[in-house]
């Protein structure tokens, strides 16, 4: 049975999830994205949070990111993630995380709690924007500090045929329509920073891990022709990854 991160998302019972699939999970070190965590690191830097502030990586995944929060950097870290899998996963590895089972529509904080929140490689994923960063909103204290790093269209912005899986580039968007959103509900951009070359840097790796992208997709989809269809709906649109700051206003 799927968990509840497949009801969240609407799909068919057999459609593969591409951050729970145990490969691509061994490959990328459990942090479920491009840039790891150097640029969690960065994204740190640039908000200038001080040590022990409080902060919430919304779609945790396997928690590693809330781990380097904790850890590395002396933050008070918690994490939340719709799949139970996920979470499961994170609290095997180390049982001190702060992390649980949880979706950002409904996030279980109270108002004006949280210093800071870090959305990495999820943003694409809400479904619902204006309800996710309504929030996220909520939850942060005055000025608080919003960090989201994501997939976007760099170049040929065009109504992109979804893939038949769950993976953030189906939500892939233009710079444009990231900033109208999240401005619109209430946040001032500090910073925005074209990341693409880690994201070429992860295409490569994938590359040498699998062979090819062909052979990526289909270990994840199970057919050589969705493979090769995935490949083509990607090629109309220029990929690339960034990394943003945002204060709420
Ligand atoms: C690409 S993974 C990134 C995981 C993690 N941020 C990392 O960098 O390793 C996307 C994550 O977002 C989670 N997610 C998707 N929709 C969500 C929602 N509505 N609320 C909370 N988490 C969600 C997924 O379960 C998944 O763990």
């Amino acid at each position: 049975m799927k968990d509840s991160g497949t009801q969240e998302h609407n799909i068919e019972e057999n459609t593969s999830i591409l951050y729970e699939n145990e490969e691509f999970q061994q490959y990328t070190e459990e942090a479920l994205r491009p840039g790891g965590l150097e640029l969690t690191r960065k994204a740190v830097e640039i908000a200038g949070f001080p040590v022990g502030s409080r902060l919430l990586d919304i779609g945790c995944g396997c928690g590693k990111t809330a781990e380097f929060l904790a850890v590395e950097c002396g933050m008070e870290a918690l994490g939340i993630d719709i799949s139970e899998e996920l979470i499961a996963k994170a609290k095997a590895r180390n049982s001190a995380l702060n992390v649980q089972v949880g979706s950002v529509y409904d996030l279980p904080y109270g108002n004006d709690s949280i210093d800071g929140v870090l959305t990495e490689c999820v943003f694409t994923l809400f479904e619902d924007k204006p309800l996710a960063l309504n929030q996220i909103r909520r939850v942060l204290v005055p000025e608080g500090k919003l960090i989201i790093s994501d997939l976007y269209i760099r170049e040929n912005a065009q109504a992109f045929a979804r893939l038949p899986m769950v993976t953030c580039i189906n939500g892939i968007t233009s710079q444009d329509v990231v900033c109208q959103e999240v401005a619109g509900a209430g946040f001032k951009l500090k910073e925005w920073h074209d990341e693409t070359p880690v994201y070429k840097g992860f295409l490569a790796g994938l590359i040498m891990n699998y062979g090819s992208m062909s052979a990526f997709w289909e270990s994840l989809v199970g057919s050589c022709d969705k493979a090769c269809t995935i490949q083509n709906n990607i090629k109309k649109v220029k990929i690339g990854y960034y990394l943003s700051v945002w204060e709420k206003e």
